[in-house]
């Protein structure tokens, strides 16, 4: 720890116990030095530059942060873009609850992917191994090669096979995105080998799945999603072994894709009530999707944790629950927006993770940009149930259901119900 501008900063991820609870750690995780500092809750630090020790040790500093260095007790943090004491603090708690060495935030989950596939491509391994399904915009920068990667697409059982000598990173998602399959960690990092793999948590979060404790090198937030629960503050988050942490704040600070310290405060303050959120939201998913099995409108209703959808038991080995993502399938694009489209209570908009649900349409949406062939069924929508009672979210989405029964043109004077709230 080190005392910068009043604040003790810890620079470990691990600062309490490894064993204690993820409820305690998530409340008290990066919240160190506050009674040194005489506050309860850590203050905003919005300083774009900080005073210098002196031309010499300023330039040093200056130098030290810039190539992905952290400040060393006495240093001036020179610059926000090069480092920031509230987005530390944030990193600090992330990295405790992930288990991880280190996490580098950054102003969007896409800004964390992008600078972690930077740090590839200047690594000299520009090759991406995939799995599909991945987030629309993943899978998107992957195949425009954008950032000079090159991409092949694979499942678990390609996934040695897909391997190069300039392969640098193995990219995968569980649950995927929208439709939830689950995939072995372990399985993967076996098969990829030396090759450091990539899981993005956000479903999950660290309240359900840990994927470095299963082998994965790398874990990614979209920190706008259930880290921050509330819809107001973007992020994103890259967590794991020191020497990425050096290469991903380089870059990060090269770049310019930085969290802005009222964000760090929003997403910080969302962690420590993450695990009550996604265990209260998961047991609401749970249940709806259990109600929702076999209604005649639904050709599918995917959730993990469905009998028969974990045919690999991943549910208790590698995660601890299914979440509260869920997908349903209606059958064809006409139902599915009519479904969408008569739903009231819950908000149509993207995004997921939220304390209120929301529904969104993925094959015409966030997985628009994906090829034709891994494109999301276009009568597939997802929904993320947030904290409303169940009796709530079924009536409105049983209501949206006879609609999206009604025959084409059926609905034209249909007037869904008021909004209840
Ligand atoms: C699974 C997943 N990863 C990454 C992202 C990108 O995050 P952001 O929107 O914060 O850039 C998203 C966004 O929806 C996502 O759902």
């Amino acid at each position: 720890m080190t005392l910068v501008r009043g604040h003790r900063i810890c620079f470990c991820g691990g600062m309490l116990p490894p064993l204690s609870h993820i409820e305690t750690l998530a409340v008290h995780a990066g919240m160190d030095g506050l009674t040194e500092a005489g506050v309860h809750v850590p203050s905003i630090d919005l300083s774009t530059t900080n005073p210098l020790n002196g031309v010499e040790p300023g330039g040093e500093s200056y130098e030290n942060l810039a190539t992905g260095g952290t400040p060393e007790p006495g240093d001036s943090a020179v610059y926000q873009r090069l480092w920031q004491p509230g987005v530390a603090r944030f990193e600090n708690a992330l990295s405790t609850l992930e288990r991880a060495e280190g996490t580098v935030a950054f102003a969007t989950g896409m800004a964390a992917l992008t600078a972690t596939l930077i740090a590839t491509v200047t690594a000299g391994k520009p090759h991406i191994v995939a799995l599909r399904p991945l987030y629309g915009g993943t899978d998107h920068v992957l195949a425009s090669g954008l950032l000079g990667t090159t991409v092949t697409w694979s499942d678990l059982a390609g996934v040695t096979a897909a391997i190069r000598a300039n392969t640098g990173l193995v990219i995968l998602e569980t649950p995927a995105n929208p439709t939830l399959e689950l995939t072995d960690i372990r399985a993967v990092v076996d098969a990829a080998g030396a090759i450091p793999v990539l899981v993005d948590n956000t479903f999950a979060t660290p309240v359900l799945q840990r994927p470095l404790e299963s082998g994965a090198t790398l874990v990614l937030h979209s920190a706008t999603k259930f880290l921050g629960g509330h819809g107001d503050a973007m992020g994103g988050t890259v967590s794991g072994p020191d020497e990425w942490m050096v290469r991903l704040r380089q870059v990060r600070a090269l770049t310019g894709g930085l969290l802005t310290p009222f964000n760090a405060y929003l997403l910080h303050r969302g962690l420590r009530t993450l695990p009550v959120r996604v265990r209260a939201q998961q047991a609401t998913a749970a249940e709806v999707a259990s109600r929702l099995k076999g209604h005649p409108a639904l050709e599918r209703v995917l959730y993990p944790g469905l009998p028969g959808q974990d045919p690999q038991g991943l549910i208790g080995r590698q995660c601890s629950g299914a979440g509260s993502l869920l997908a349903l399938d209606l059958g064809g694009y006409a139902a599915a927006v009519r479904f969408t489209e008569a739903l009231r209570l819950i908000t149509h908009a993207v995004s997921l993770g939220g304390i209120d649900s929301l529904v969104q349409h993925p094959a015409s949406l966030t997985h628009r940009p994906v090829a034709a062939e891994a494109r999301p069924s276009a009568g597939i929508v997802r929904l993320s149930i947030g904290l409303e009672h169940v009796d709530d979210l079924m009536d409105d989405i049983l209501t949206a259901l006879l609609v999206a029964r009604m025959p084409v043109g059926a609905n034209a004077n249909y007037t869904a119900p008021a909004r209840s709230v």
